[in-house]
């Protein structure tokens, strides 16, 4: 089933979901585009719609909601999620590792509590695990290219 065309004509999922690890770096750099483009999809996926999907996933990964958690998200993207994060994750004290391109970490501010680790998953698996070992809570994972 196609999905994603909207009113607007915007291009639709199926155009965002062949992309891998070496396209979403080129789109991180890419100007021209939107933070959504930028993670793979079409505006009218994500804008307005990020507070409801951070929601959910606390809902789903309860876990969130305990203090001083290790958090590993990879493949963070840019998008506002990483942000909400970020947020919640300096309210919770939790450790969060973000696995992800340098040209997507560099999207994610700074905060004493995150660790970036760059670079393509798994090949970077034994730098994740340096900052994330045996005791990760709470796992983030998209589909990886
Ligand atoms: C579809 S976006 C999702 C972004 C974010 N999780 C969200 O839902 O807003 C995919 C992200 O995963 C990253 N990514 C894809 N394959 C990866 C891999 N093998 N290792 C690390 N990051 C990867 C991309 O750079 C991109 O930022």
């Amino acid at each position: 089933m196609a999905c994603g065309a909207t009113a607007t004509n915007e291009p639709g999922i199926e155009r965002f979901a062949r992309f891998g690890y070496e396209d979403f770096r080129r789109f991180a750099i890419d100007d021209q585009i939107s933070k959504y483009n930028k993670i793979g999809f079409p505006d009218s996926y994500r804008r307005g719609f990020e507070e409801a999907i951070f929601a959910d996933i606390c809902r789903k990964l309860s876990v969130l909601e305990q203090k001083e958690i290790i958090v590993l998200d990879i493949g963070p993207g840019c998008g506002d999620l990483p942000l909400m994060m970020l947020k919640h994750g300096e309210t919770w004290q939790h450790r969060l590792v973000l696995v992800d391109s340098p040209e997507m970490l560099a999207y994610v501010p700074d905060r004493p509590f995150v660790i970036k680790v760059a670079g393509m998953y798994p090949a970077n698996a034994d730098a994740v695990a340096t900052v994330a070992p045996s005791r990760v809570e709470a796992l983030l994972r998209c589909r990886l290219g």
